[in-house]
């Protein structure tokens, strides 16, 4: 039994979960591809490009993917780097992101956010930012394409804090900038990270004292030497010190410079995120936190994404684990459905392909075969009725009304609707007024996957008509009172029956809330 507790701690031990946030162009694909080549899971470089890329071909991959290029959903890799096993969690990069990438962030210990220092922090970065600040997640910055003109790094450092309020403190410093970037200098490290040669295709590391050291005006120069000693010592007067308990609530982000295609501060960064960012992290359940220490096999499904191939109409649940050892065939409780299920044919996400597991521990995530017994949120656990706190539903930003095209099918529509909300592909609201039905979402994305899927597995052809609105509030008052919501908004249902608002402008919302304060306006559902 010991033996079992401490193989369990040291699994843990070395595992990092972690999520990649960033605008589409960023270097989000770029940065993977060098993660995963440090950790030997892809042997050429272009591999992940090529997947992003490619019309993928194998036969289970979502139909609307194949057709953009794009990532619908999103997928997790795997793999090994110095000890550690690190599983990165993909967010899909294209502006058409949707409400699975959000839950995606409920499965991560922390999120690295990759800026580009041309455009500073962008809009899908501040939205996938705020789910996981509510959190309280660590989050690690990588600022990225340094060899390009960019913003100085103070700049960047202020809209950070204005932008997302978030202290930060720079791990490292540029040196020079663009196309005269010599390098970095580490502040924790005290060493220089030279660029060498033309292509900048090698790097000498070099110790020195401090930033004073005269071995960087040698490398550098005089000119890119004074500004660095310039720079750094305003940070050390005017700069947040490094404090790792901030850094673990959220409070502080460590910034990283560097450039993801050169390969250039990559490994330093990973290194030393690898250090700070902290261990699977215990649950919230009703039997109180779950610690990933504990014997007992849970975990939660967050995603659940459905096979758009109509030979293959499988779908695949993901599975946070939380708790303990999973091992392949294993019984295991589903809580909400009251009966016991066999894991029999688990699959793990490789940087490739999918393979097989035999075995995983917490902060690794499975997926599972669902032939339609699972729900995102749902608990499963070896023993005890371990139910995992509910995953939060996100503000829709998008509408649509969305009636049947023909009548007569009018029973597999509502079925449809019905299956797909459940899954949480898309969010349903009614009209108080006239119980029309309007579909919510947070990206585009979201209703051309939902118009697929309720033709090519429902049979229903649906029309959507775009509504102005574009914001959702759930609305909390002893008296609610229609009348007011009918200037650039109106009043809706959700499915549990819970009142919301949705505005056309902002205006329209801040003046609701103005007139109404005794109301509570929530960004979530109650
Ligand atoms: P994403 O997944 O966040 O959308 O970004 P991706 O990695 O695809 O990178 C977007 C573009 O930025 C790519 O150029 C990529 O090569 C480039 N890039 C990534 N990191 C760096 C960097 O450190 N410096 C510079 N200068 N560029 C970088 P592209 O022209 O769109 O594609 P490609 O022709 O390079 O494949």
């Amino acid at each position: 039994m010991g033996k079992t507790i401490n193989e369990l701690q040291s699994e843990v031990d070395k595992r990092r979960t972690f999520a990649i946030i960033s605008h589409p162009d960023a270097g989000k694909t770029t940065l993977t591809e060098k993660l995963l080549l440090f950790g030997g899971a892809i042997r050429l470089a272009g591999s992940v490009k090529a997947r992003k890329a490619s019309k993928h071909a194998t036969s289970d991959w979502m139909e609307i993917e194949k057709q953009r290029g794009i990532s619908v959903t999103s997928s997790v890799m795997q793999f090994d780097y110095k000890g550690h096993r690190i599983n990165i969690l993909d967010t899909p990069g294209h502006q058409d992101f949707s409400e699975d990438t959000y839950r995606t962030l409920t499965a991560a210990d922390s999120a690295v956010m990759l800026i580009d220092v041309a455009k500073g922090v962008e809009a899908q970065t501040i939205k996938l930012f705020q789910v996981c600040a509510k959190r309280g997640i660590p989050i690690f910055t990588f600022v990225n394409k340094l060899d390009r003109e960019g913003r100085s790094p103070f700049d960047l450092m202020e809209e950070i804090e204005q932008v997302l309020g978030i202290r930060s403190v720079p791990m490292n410093w540029p040196i020079g900038s663009g196309r005269e970037l010599c390098g970095v200098y580490d502040r924790m490290k005290n060493q220089v990270e030279l660029f060498q040669g033309d292509d900048h295709s090698s790097i000498e590391v070099q110790k020195v004292e401090d930033y004073n050291d005269p071995v960087i005006r040698e490398m550098a120069g005089e000119f890119y030497h004074d500004q660095l000693c310039q720079d750094l010592e305003l940070l050390d007067v005017a700069g947040d010190p490094f404090d790792f308990e901030k850094v673990l609530k959220g409070e502080l982000t460590p910034v990283f410079f560097g450039s993801a295609v050169n390969n250039f501060g990559v490994q330093t960064f990973l290194e030393n995120f690898l250090q700070l960012a902290p261990k699977p992290e215990p649950r919230r359940s009703t039997e109180g936190l779950v610690q990933p220490t504990d014997e007992n096999f849970s975990g939660y499904v967050f995603k659940i994404q459905a096979n758009m191939n109509p030979a293959h109409r499988d779908r695949i649940a993901f599975l946070r684990i939380v708790s303990g050892k999973f091992e392949r065939g294993m019984t295991v409780k589903h809580i909400r459905a009251g009966k016991d299920i066999k894991l029999s044919q688990p699959q793990q996400f490789l940087a490739q392909d999918r393979d097989i597991v035999q075995e995983a521990y917490p902060g690794d995530i499975i997926g599972l075969f669902d032939p339609g017994i699972f729900r995102i949120g749902d608990s499963l656990s070896q023993s005890g009725n371990i139910i995992f706190d509910e995953l939060p539903t996100f503000s829709p930003e998008l509408f649509a009304k969305v009636t049947v095209k023909n009548a007569l099918k009018h029973k597999q529509f509502q079925k449809g609707i019905d299956q797909l909300t459940e899954e949480g592909t898309i969010q349903v609201f009614r009209t108080v007024s006239f119980d029309e039905m309007i579909l919510g979402v947070v990206g585009q994305l979201q209703f051309e996957v939902f118009e697929y899927r309720m033709k090519g597995e429902y049979g229903v052809d649906v029309q959507l008509q775009r509504m102005p609105y574009q914001f959702a509030r759930w609305i909390v008052d002893d008296k609610i009172d229609p009348s007011k919501f009918r200037i650039n908004s109106t009043l809706v249902k959700d499915k549990k029956d819970n009142y919301v608002v949705l505005f056309e402008n902002e205006y329209a919302m801040r003046t609701a809330v103005d007139k109404n304060p005794t109301a509570k306006f929530l960004e979530m559902a109650p």
